[in-house]
């Protein structure tokens, strides 16, 4: 049996803000039982919701030294879906409505803290991973303090690490003092070729560099972050790890999006017979929103936050005039900067009947515009892995992508001639190439139907589950200990 120990600062369904808790919620789900004995850890927050919490039980506490100080970690527990969770306590660090602060000092002490008490906890509930998976910035350290704070200590020798990089722009980089005060790392960690990014302290980087082994979201993001213009700063160090570093595509979970069962959606169907129960989807949610019921209009979505990764300005600059016409409806579910925000509640207050802006996350109307749609759009500058593509494919709403990331390797553009295909991409990351891409799809859309559906269901035919991606994971745990 191999133990593994999946580090995270969110995890669905106890708390999550985006695609990171959809995946460390799913993956140990989804890897072999008879060879794997995955438990995850996150920190025990406040915000996560009462019907979870207060199920969790105590386990154990113990004081650990911190930042000059000896700090309580408490260690609660809790089985779910046959996955043993683990949650760090100390009420200090993580109360609060959110995960995190806008105090990026703040949320690094908080999460530094963090990942020295995952690994002070593991002798005491006994329980040796054969490795810590770990994910994003927040968890950048554990790596870190395997080579120096638990070194020597026999309990950790032989314990490997991995780190996997969702979005490498946010790296919990703060100035070193501050952060040698709190961890207690020797000096000669803080050199450009360790822990030093531009004289302060890095986080991910300190993961990067002391991992056994490195993965990202997909191949492409796996190539792309070792370029300067995808690297933010670290192409350099990434490069130089190479050999240890790999690309795996994201699934999604198919027992949540799955439009023959989805009871948030106003109607259930399958390929057999999406077209018509897309159709009434449509027709309902329309209705919903307040939008003109019209089952002719080429109604396009959008699920994101609202930001510039997202690509959302090459949305915001035509949308007036060119991307929106009278047979073109436009729904938005997300929030984010308010510059974005504004524009699209003044959108939907100029052209009611077409737009409708949902300045909010709700998880349900998700999923009805999954359904109901009949194209979504992401057109980010970046994209590690990105999830609305593989929900959209699934729920028979052709994406609209730009290619880059995850998705690229995961919509293969439409070809008009072979009749392939199971999305519109464009390459450059500016409107006017965006707006070919769009008026490309509209004009198969209104003229070439059959064309149109024979490509929704390609992709509502296409495999993104857990199955194919867990099986990678696998190989590379056993690879990495020896085993394969
Ligand atoms: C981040 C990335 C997204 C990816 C997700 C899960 O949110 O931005 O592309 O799908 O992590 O890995």
């Amino acid at each position: 049996m191999t133990n593994i120990l999946f580090a995270a600062s969110e995890c669905v369904p106890f708390v999550k803000t985006g695609g990171l808790a959809d995946v460390v919620g799913a993956l140990p789900k989804n890897l072999d039982k008879e060879r794997f004995d995955v438990r995850v850890i996150i920190p025990y927050y406040t915000c996560i919701p009462g019907r979870y919490r207060n199920f969790f039980h105590y386990r154990h506490h113990f004081f650990m030294d911190y930042a000059g100080r000896q700090e309580h970690v408490g260690i609660m527990e809790y089985e779910y879906h046959g996955i043993k969770y683990y949650y760090v306590d100390n009420e200090y660090y993580f109360n609060g409505e959110t995960p995190y602060s806008s105090d990026l000092k703040w949320d690094i002490e908080r999460f530094t803290f963090f990942c020295k008490a995952v690994l002070a906890m593991m002798p005491v509930i006994g329980f040796r991973p054969d490795i810590i998976h770990c994910h994003d910035w927040q968890t950048g350290l554990i790596p870190v303090l395997l080579h120096s704070t638990f070194a020597t200590h026999p309990f950790y020798q032989g314990v490997k690490s991995i780190m996997t990089i969702h979005n490498l722009k946010f790296q919990g980089v703060w100035d070193i003092d501050a952060f040698q005060h709190n961890t207690q790392l020797p000096d000669y960690m803080f050199t450009p070729d360790k822990l030093e990014f531009h004289k302060d302290a890095n986080m991910l980087k300190g993961g990067l560099v002391y991992a056994d082994y490195i993965t990202t979201v997909s191949e492409t993001y796996a190539e792309e972050i070792k370029t300067r213009e995808y690297g933010e700063g670290l192409d350099g160090l990434l490069s130089s790890r190479k050999m240890s570093l790999r690309g795996i595509v994201n699934g999604i979970d198919y027992s949540i999006f799955d439009p023959k069962n989805d009871k948030k959606i106003f109607y259930n169907y399958d390929v057999s017979d999406a077209i018509t129960g897309k159709a009434e989807n449509k027709r309902r949610l329309q209705e919903e929103l307040g939008l003109e019921q019209d089952g002719r209009k080429m109604l396009i979505g959008l699920i994101s936050r609202l930001t510039d990764q997202k690509g959302l300005n090459l949305l915001s600059d035509v949308f007036e005039g060119r991307f929106l016409d009278d047979n073109t409806q436009f729904v938005l579910i997300g929030t984010g900067e308010p510059g974005y925000e504004n524009a699209f509640r003044y959108f939907a207050g100029r052209y009611p009947g077409n737009v409708s802006a949902n300045i909010c996350y709700n998880d349900e109307l998700a999923h009805r515009l999954y359904a109901a749609a009949d194209m979504m759009l992401v057109p980010s500058r970046f994209e590690p892995c990105g999830l609305t593509q593989l929900i959209s494919l699934r729920y028979g709403s052709i994406p609209l992508v730009r290619e880059t990331g995850g998705l690229k390797d995961t919509v293969q553009p439409y070809n008009e001639f072979e009749l392939t295909g199971t999305g519109f991409t464009f390459k450059e990351f500016w409107s006017e190439a965006f707006l070919g891409s769009v008026n490309y799809a509209k004009s198969v859309f209104f003229n070439y139907r059959d064309n149109w559906n024979d490509m929704l269901r390609r992709g509502m035919e296409q495999d993104f589950s857990w199955n194919n991606s867990a099986k990678q994971y696998e190989g590379m745990y056993e690879w990495l200990l020896g085993k394969n």
